[in-house]
């Protein structure tokens, strides 16, 4: 991932506003936006048709399986296969066990390493103490997300700051990058979380929910 500024991870989730050609009218909206640290965790069935029109794109969810006699599962091979440069995982609405996080996590180093390619695990945390059993594992990025302000208009960096700053401190000595989301949807809460540390946010409903999601990205945009 780009740590060069800051991130801006949006999550489509399963909403109908962002699934199908509804996603692809979402991401229509990021390629004209004019910032490139853009990221989107889709549906793994949108990965392909995303791909022609924004490339930082990754899978909401991965399996910690190989390729093989797998029926329903999904590899991390069939989503590099469809365009993804990464997945988000252990989000709090698709929880997993720590022993399948790092499977996970080591599998794609292993596919990175053996295929020269640039693929990232971002893995979702809800307290700081499993953001920090996480980070001994070495995902690319660990996101912090306290599962009772998603989807509320209440952010994480208002309501919560001391959760940033905490998870910082707590994984700093693996030096993970941190993320953090839950609740943001105005300009303020992107530049908070920034100002404490975040390397970047996830968002979901302030954008795909939004009546005017291209108004709403450029003021976010306008403080970056
Ligand atoms: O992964 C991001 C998500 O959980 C935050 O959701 O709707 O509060 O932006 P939301």
């Amino acid at each position: 991932m780009n740590l060069n500024k800051p991130i801006l991870l949006f999550n489509f989730k399963a909403y109908r506003q962002a699934i199908g050609k509804n996603a692809l009218k979402l991401a229509k909206i990021i390629a004209s936006s004019g910032y490139d640290n853009i990221y989107l965790a889709v549906q793994p069935t949108d990965i392909l048709s995303i791909k022609k029109i924004w490339s930082n794109i990754m899978a909401e969810h991965v399996d910690p399986v190989e390729p093989g006699a797998r029926t329903g599962w999904l590899t991390i091979e069939s989503i590099i296969n469809a365009g993804a440069i990464g997945t988000l995982i252990n989000h709090s609405e698709h929880r997993m066990n720590m022993d399948d996080i790092k499977k996970i996590i080591e599998r794609a180093k292993t596919i990175k390493h053996d295929f020269g390619l640039d693929f990232e695990v971002v893995s979702c945390a809800d307290t700081v103490a499993n953001a920090e059993k996480i980070a001994e594992f070495k995902p690319d990025a660990i996101a912090i997300e306290p599962p009772e302000l998603i989807g509320s208009k209440i952010s994480i960096s208002e309501a919560k700051p001391e959760l940033i700053t905490e998870t910082i401190l707590a994984v700093s000595k693996y030096e993970i990058p941190v993320l953090c989301g839950a609740g943001i949807n105005k300009n303020n809460d992107v530049a908070k979380a920034i100002e404490l540390g975040a390397r970047g946010v996830l968002v979901a409903s302030a954008f795909v929910k939004n009546d005017d999601p291209k108004k709403w990205l450029n003021d976010i945009i306008s403080i970056l």
